[in-house]
């Protein structure tokens, strides 16, 4: 494994991506950890990564001197090498001029690092601080018009530094350098995969659960799919998965978890129907936080009395109140311990984990289950990032629809019906005319360019004319963004005949509706959800 130390760059979690691309594991740390933290991980390498801070600001953070005495080669990044520069004795100072974007690389000696690539290409800069002098001993390599040393290293002693960034694509051999930095001086074996992650995973669930039963809250995403069919690979029947059915999912999705788990997979299913519990709790809702922490709250109630009947802490054999439940497979679970969660990666590091459980959030995956649940936590997928959940996902079987399925929000339509109350005639609307765009993006093979696609429901009414008769129908609004991780977003460029199919499948096929517009709003300003 390599150990990304994370300065504060925008680009920290990439670099660690990267690595996992070329094959090798990594892990990113925050910078502070110390070197007897990072020493205990056993690394074959270490990444400084960049940073906001000039090596000379007062609140800069520092390098841990005694990293660079772990035997294990070091490369700095941007901040990352300038912090190297300055701590063995070379010449950081401020540019007159800053490098932001791209730039031009010419590379005068190509040493270790940058062995077999160009003498001159494109490389993507974004700093001001600046090496003049590499440190003693160490050799110039490259440098750009702003940049006097824009890579350099110190073969003997294993210490490495780049001024640009490897890890965007604007810099077309940024990954070739990390191959290099990883296979020839760090000696990586490469071989980290899709395959590998599914079989420790599967070693690591039955070293903690042992002969325990476990329960997983299921619902139809990406992250809990594959976390309980990892669970299920490791321990079989030891696991039994509850699905809480709020009526709020779109169509078809309920049947295929209980096809996909209940019968392709034959996992224990337990599906509490909650359908009506859920509507009559949302009966007279309009504003959108509370929609949501009135569904929050049913799903947790519901999710805890199931999980305790299971459990065996309560003896009553009777579903929750206003549900019905259905089975599949030996769901008893007496005496469960385990609780699976679908917490990946960015979550832990987004809450400044990494170092221990402590510190991590437990409410990332079904809408918030309450951190006084006295299970113990089972994450098969704690170290991944989403694109290798799914890779993971491919490699144990999932189908395909399940692994590429767009994000999904906790509370469901109901948050995309808005203006007015949530009701089982707006649900219904909803659902079709969803079905009727997902079918048509994904026939027209833009399914997986799209972050998330979906219709949302206003409480307005609009006149037209159907059959030369007046009507007085619901208006649909289309909303489909390409994204790359939700904070920013971008209102997709759907093709006219594909919008013109769809908005005339909905008038057609939807008796309610009787006009069909196109949301245009990218985020910032506006948010991806309408509520
Ligand atoms: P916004 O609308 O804030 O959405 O741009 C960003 C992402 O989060 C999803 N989203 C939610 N997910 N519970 C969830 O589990 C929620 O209440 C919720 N609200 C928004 C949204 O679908 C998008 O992917």
């Amino acid at each position: 494994e390599v150990v990304v130390l994370d300065f504060g760059g925008q680009y920290s979690q990439l670099i660690a991506r990267r690595v996992r691309e070329c094959g090798v594991f990594s892990e990113l740390l925050p910078h502070h950890v110390g070197a007897a933290e990072v020493a205990r991980r056993k690394p074959k390498g270490v990444i400084l990564s960049g940073g906001p801070a000039s090596v000379y600001a007062d609140d800069a953070p520092p390098l841990d001197a005694q990293l660079l005495e772990l035997g294990v080669p070091v490369l700095g990044i941007c901040y990352g090498m300038q912090l190297l520069a300055r701590e063995l004795g070379g010449r950081v100072e401020s540019a007159e001029v800053g490098e932001y974007g791209r730039s031009q690389l010419t590379v005068q000696e190509h040493g270790t690092l940058l062995r077999g690539q160009p003498d001159d290409q494109p490389a993507w800069m974004s700093h001001r601080d600046t090496v003049y002098t590499p440190p003693a001993g160490a050799t110039a390599l490259a440098s750009s018009t702003s940049s006097p040393v824009a890579a350099f290293e110190d073969v003997e002693r294993g210490l490495f530094g780049i001024q640009y960034h490897p890890e965007v694509v604007h810099t077309p051999y940024g990954q070739q350098t990390l191959e290099t930095f990883l296979r020839d001086v760090c000696g990586c074996a490469m071989d980290w995969s899709a395959a590998n992650i599914a079989e420790e995973q599967i070693r690591l669930i039955r070293e903690q659960v042992g002969d325990g039963k476990v329960i997983c809250a299921l619902s139809g995403g990406v992250d809990s799919s594959v976390a309980a069919l990892l669970v299920h690979r490791a321990v079989g029947d030891q696991l039994t998965c509850v699905y809480v059915d709020h009526g709020l999912m779109r169509k078809n999705e309920t049947e295929q978890v209980e096809k996909t788990f209940g019968e392709q997979f034959e996992v224990p299913l337990v599906v509490v129907d909650a359908r009506e519990r859920f509507l009559e709790r949302l009966a007279g809702t309009v504003e959108p936080e509370a929609k949501r922490k009135a569904i929050g709250a049913e799903f947790i109630r519901i999710f805890e009395e199931e999980a305790a009947k299971l459990a065996g802490a309560v003896s009553d054999d009777d579903a929750p109140e206003g549900t019905e439940v259905h089975t599949s497979g030996d769901v008893s679970a007496e005496g469960a311990r385990f609780l699976v969660q679908g917490t990946l990666y960015s979550d832990v590091i987004e809450s400044g984990g990494g170092t221990g459980a402590a510190t991590i959030k437990s409410h990332h995956n079904v809408g918030g289950l309450p951190e006084d649940l006295t299970f113990e936590l089972v994450e098969p997928l704690r170290a991944l990032f989403k694109d290798e959940v799914r890779a993971v996902g491919t490699e144990i079987g999932l189908p395909e629809r399940m692994v590429w399925r767009q994000p999904f929000p906790g509370p469901g339509l109901a948050i995309r019906i808005v203006g007015g109350e949530v009701t089982q005639e707006k649900l219904d609307i909803l659902r079709d005319c969803d079905a009727i765009l997902q079918e048509e993006i994904r026939a027209a093979g833009l399914y997986r360019e799209l972050w998330q696609s979906f219709c949302v429901l206003p409480d307005v009414r609009s006149v037209g004319v159907q059959g030369d008769e007046r009507t007085y129908g619901y208006v649909v609004a289309v909303r489909a963004v390409t994204s790359d991780d939700a904070m920013t977003a971008d209102w997709a460029r759907l093709p006219y005949d594909l919008l013109d199919r769809v908005a005339t499948r909905m008038v057609g096929e939807v008796r309610q509706v009787n006009r069909v517009v196109l949301d245009i709003t990218s985020k910032p300003p506006g948010t991806i959800e309408w509520e």
